[in-house]
């Protein structure tokens, strides 16, 4: 079979070659979710009942999709997300992605569970990094590591509050890529989020919050900044999208502090639909493992220009000049309940 050249690959085709080249057990590992998957299976089919509506009479050519965030200017409403099992797809793989995301200009969130610690990160680019933590590795090592990602620059740190049972591929439980032992659930409470703030003069950031009572506790016990997630599917089975709850969340603390959103982004449509529903910005997940798989730094930097490109068509074609325009208004819903309609 004749391959492309890797610049007009679309996210499909970096998907089917990461799924015959990564090894079986990362592609299973990277593809799995919890029990049956209707979480999974969920995420993206919530993107899926908005439509676009379409505008051509304006002279938008060139929309402008950059952002700020953590005083860093991205050229990109879309961050490579907190994955700590890169090390499955190759040895070389955690520095790869961080290559990618930095050859993309793009920033980096980084999860405790890693292979690499805040300075391997360090060392592997110049992208902007948000260290997240998990707070059954204990306080002590929460503190060390945070306190590091500090003195090394990075741009905020933060908590993934979510894991209260541990990660589930199917029926199972998989041990830890990073020390091979057992996975563990931990008690989530806001007092670890007040006590990260004391440890740490960046902003915290908390992620896995999936709704508004939630969303409030995380901003009341001084969060910076919150990710709507339900990580990927991989935790509750039959959990609602995580695009669904965007809009509960928004309402609740959208005018206090920055709203991000993961699980399911597949699209550039998709980041503009997030957008369009509150979201300040995306995390990437999967899709950044099928660049890396596929292509090592070059595909992770594939998978950010081909989002790129396609967020500048769908603005574009919706008639919007920049992201701050992006709003409801160029969304229909298409869902045959009529929960919401423009
Ligand atoms: C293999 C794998 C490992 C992950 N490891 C972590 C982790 O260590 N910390 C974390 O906060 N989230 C982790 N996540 C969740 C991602 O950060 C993110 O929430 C999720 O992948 C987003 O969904 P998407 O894959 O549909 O983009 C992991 C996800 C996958 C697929």
């Amino acid at each position: 079979m004749i391959e492309k050249p890797l610049e007009q690959m679309g996210l499909r085709e970096l998907r089917d070659i990461a799924r015959r080249t990564m090894p079986a057990e990362a592609w299973h590992h990277f593809d799995g979710a919890a029990e049956t998957k209707a979480t999974f299976y969920r995420n993206p089919r919530a993107f899926r009942q908005y439509m676009f509506r379409q505008r051509i009479f304006h002279d938008i050519t060139d929309p402008d999709i950059g952002i700020e965030l953590f005083g860093h200017k991205l050229p990109i409403p879309a961050i490579t997300a907190p994955v700590g099992s890169f090390s499955l797809i190759g040895k070389d793989a955690e520095r790869e992605v961080a290559e990618g995301t930095d050859r993309a200009g793009a920033m980096m969130f980084v999860s405790q569970a890693a292979k690499f610690n805040p300075r391997d990160w360090r060392n592997a680019s110049k992208s902007p990094f948000v260290f997240m933590a998990y707070m059954n590795r204990g306080r002590e090592e929460v503190a060390q590591y945070a306190k590091l990602a500090q003195d090394l620059g990075f741009a905020a740190a933060g908590i993934t509050m979510d894991t209260v049972r541990p990660v589930k591929i199917g029926d199972e439980v998989p041990l830890s890529t990073k020390d091979g032992k057992p996975r563990k659930g931990h008690k989530s409470s806001p007092k670890d989020i007040e006590w990260l703030k004391q440890q740490v003069s960046l902003p915290v950031i908390v992620k896995g919050i999936m709704s508004a009572e939630d969303a409030h506790d995380a901003v009341n016990a001084g969060a910076d900044a919150l990710v709507v997630s339900n990580h990927g599917g991989r935790i509750l089975d039959f959990n609602r999208a995580a695009l669904e709850v965007l809009p509960e969340v928004v309402a609740a603390v959208g005018a206090q502090v920055p709203v991000l959103l993961d699980s399911g982004i597949r699209s550039g449509g998709d980041i503009v639909k997030a957008i369009a529903l509150g979201a300040k910005a995306v995390l990437l997940g999967r899709p950044v493992a099928w660049g890396v798989g596929a292509f090592g730094a070059r595909g992770v930097e594939r998978v950010f220009a081909i989002l790129a490109e396609e967020m500048q068509r769908v603005l574009t074609m919706t008639g919007v000049a920049c992201v701050a325009d992006v709003s409801q208004s160029i969304l229909v819903c298409d869902d045959p309940g009529g929960r919401w309609r423009r």
